[in-house]
């Protein structure tokens, strides 16, 4: 494995936190603290209303802005959706799409996810395809069949061209938002299973290259143990992305 190659993305997934003025002094807070940190790529995914103002708060930083989620058609009847195009024009680069609480809670499913990560390709934005299983799939012992499963289903009919803007980050449903993480070993074992199978669908070069992140409780006190295994190039941050001094412990773990 040539962990080289990559370079960790650390993103943080405010979730449905932060008004468009917490928003702005958060953004513009993390800016600050992670100025100057090259060694990784550092976005903050907002809610969407928070966009125009976490935007602004970023410009000329290298903290890069991106949204939760992305309608599949490009306009429509369908109400309280957002185009990827409407996110393009905002600013906005990178779009989260299939996180587990849109699967648990908005009846997302593998057809939808890939329908939306295919979405925001076209339109040029970068997705960050989530995916993991749930703690009854891993004690059941079938943790490799999901994610592989969940893997080839959301990728579906994406190009390896259109691979190079894709990032997945694996997210054990359990470790969600519960303090509980999966060891560095879990973590690097499930990276490695999905870039086994991106490899069989692509590449061996393609997976070599492909960014994949580990999520779930992620924190400034485990990050750098879980970035050190050779299949983590990164994290999707919930609650710790929230506070600035957290998430930039973490960057800083990753340069
Ligand atoms: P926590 O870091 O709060 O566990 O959330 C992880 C997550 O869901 C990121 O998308």
């Amino acid at each position: 494995m040539k962990k080289e190659v990559r370079k960790a993305v650390i993103a943080g997934n405010w979730k449905m936190n932060m008004t468009p003025s917490q928003a702005k002094e958060a953004v513009a807070a993390t800016a600050k603290l992670v100025e100057g940190k090259s060694g990784c790529d550092v976005v903050l995914c907002v809610p969407f209303v928070d966009i125009a103002s976490a935007i602004e708060a970023a410009k000329g930083t290298n903290v890069k802005i991106g949204a939760q989620n992305v309608h599949f058609e490009k306009k429509g009847a369908f109400t309280g959706e957002v185009s990827a195009d409407m996110l393009l024009e905002t600013g906005a680069e990178y779009v989260i799409v299939g996180h587990s609480e849109r699967r648990q809670y908005f009846g997302e499913t593998d057809e939808t996810v890939n329908k939306r990560a295919k979405a925001a390709l076209d339109a040029g934005l970068f997705v960050i395809l989530c995916l993991g299983e749930v703690l009854e799939q891993r004690q059941a012992g079938i943790t490799a069949e999901i994610i592989s499963m969940q893997t080839k289903l959301d990728l579906a009919g994406i190009t390896a061209e259109q691979m190079k803007k894709v990032i997945i980050a694996y997210e054990p449903v359990w470790a969600i938002g519960t303090g509980l993480t999966a060891t560095p070993e879990q973590a690097d074992e499930a990276c490695g299973i999905i870039r086994g199978v991106i490899a069989e669908l692509y590449s061996a070069e393609l997976a070599e290259a492909t960014v994949i992140q580990y999520g779930g409780s992620m924190n400034d006190g485990n990050a750098a143990e879980l970035l050190s295994k050779v299949n983590v190039d990164g994290g999707l941050i919930g609650g710790a992305s929230l506070v600035p001094e957290k998430f930039s412990k973490i960057v800083d773990a990753a340069q």
